[in-house]
């Protein structure tokens, strides 16, 4: 396959973003409960993001909006269409509307695309990934992406899923794995099913399926994606196998973990809960009084305004709105881009104002 420069969107096409709402194009399942949404733009404009970020989505469902952030599982190799591939837990109410409602024609409203849980551009030479159940979607946007550049990247990708019905998008991972020899593939799976062979892994991944399926991990960055206790788990067994943690990296949807320098400068600032402060919502001609330790999120909450938000910690980008007027002290953990920042956008969820400060909201 020919090694290619960069596959995302061209610099000369206008590029999305979420002021204009989605179309969706296509809903696909992929295991039980499990579907992934494609969407495309009635514009033409086209995608652009790193893989293994996510996007925010609006969903209308009975009884009021919801917003919901998904990892985006296509690749920004194929800008034309964005994906997300969700799985509809117990009790879930926006995901739930989706398997049941959303078919190919209908608009949604998104946000995003945000997150830091991506591949730097310089890339290193082998990846061990580690996925469970849903936690697949971003190693599999970083799968196809490596795949479609053409690289001679190595990618050991390990998925562990209950049973073999469950892992997603197992198809469009081996059909990538057999076509070149520097992606190698292993399923793990807790129960087979029945009167189906699988002759894959089973049981739970351990220290010794690490070494079997990697002998070199100790030289691979390591990025995993799932659940909480999945993640903790794969932490404790690199960190008694000796491996450099420097190379691990994980996504979450809890608030990330800064090293000290990777802290913000202006962190030390020290905001004073008696000090007064404002925040003039001008679209909506309120304003509300507050102190500089409130956030604008929770000043609007108190005078009844709506601001989307989902992480409620500066991930996911949900609650960025433009600030008109006055300074805020932002602190954020990846969910805005520095382009927005320039250009006056701020995270309402991490934003303490300084004074009075007008929003557009
Ligand atoms: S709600 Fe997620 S960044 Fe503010």
């Amino acid at each position: 396959m020919a090694v290619q420069p960069d596959l995302m969107a061209s610099s000369d096409v206008a590029i999305w973003t979420d002021a204009e709402p989605l179309t969706c194009c296509a809903v696909v399942p992929e295991a039980p409960n499990t579907v992934t949404v494609s969407f495309v733009t009635a514009s033409g404009a086209q995608f652009r993001y790193e893989p293994g970020q996510f996007l925010t989505l609006e969903l209308p469902v009975p009884g009021g909006t919801v917003w919901k952030t998904y990892t985006i599982s296509s690749s920004p190799s194929r800008p034309m269409t964005i994906s997300v591939t969700v799985k509809a837990q117990a009790g879930s109410v926006g995901t739930r509307w989706m398997l049941d409602h959303l078919t190919p024609g209908m608009q949604i409203k998104a946000i995003g695309p945000a997150g830091i849980f991506s591949m730097p551009r310089n890339e290193r030479k082998k990846y061990l990934f580690i996925s469970a159940g849903s936690g697949i979607t971003p190693l599999l946007a970083m799968t196809t992406y490596l795949y479609d550049r053409g690289t001679d990247v190595d990618v050991a990708f390990v998925h562990c899923a209950q049973r073999p019905q469950d892992i997603i998008a197992r198809q469009r991972l081996e059909q990538m794995a057999s076509r070149v020899p520097s992606i190698r593939l292993f399923f793990i799976v807790e129960q087979d099913d029945p009167y189906r062979v699988w002759t894959g892994l089973r049981g739970r991944l351990n220290q010794l399926m690490i070494g079997l399926i990697a002998g070199d991990y100790l030289e691979r960055d390591v990025y995993c994606c799932g659940p909480e206790p999945f993640m903790n788990a794969v932490r404790e067994m690199l960190i008694a196998l000796g491996y450099d943690m420097d190379h691990y990296h994980q996504e979450s949807f809890a608030a990330p973990v800064k090293k000290e320098d990777q802290l913000p400068e202006h962190d030390d600032v020290v905001l004073d809960e008696r000090a007064a402060a404002s925040v003039a919502f001008a679209r909506s001609d309120v304003t509300a009084e507050c102190n500089e330790t409130d956030t604008v999120l929770a000043v609007a909450r108190g005078a009844g305004i709506v601001i989307p938000s989902g992480c409620t910690f500066g991930v996911c980008g949900t609650c960025k709105v433009k600030k008109t007027a006055g300074d805020v002290h932002m602190v954020h953990n990846g969910g805005i881009s520095e382009d927005d920042i320039a250009a006056g956008f701020i995270l309402a969820c991490c934003s303490s104002p300084i004074g009075a400060v007008e929003i557009d909201v």
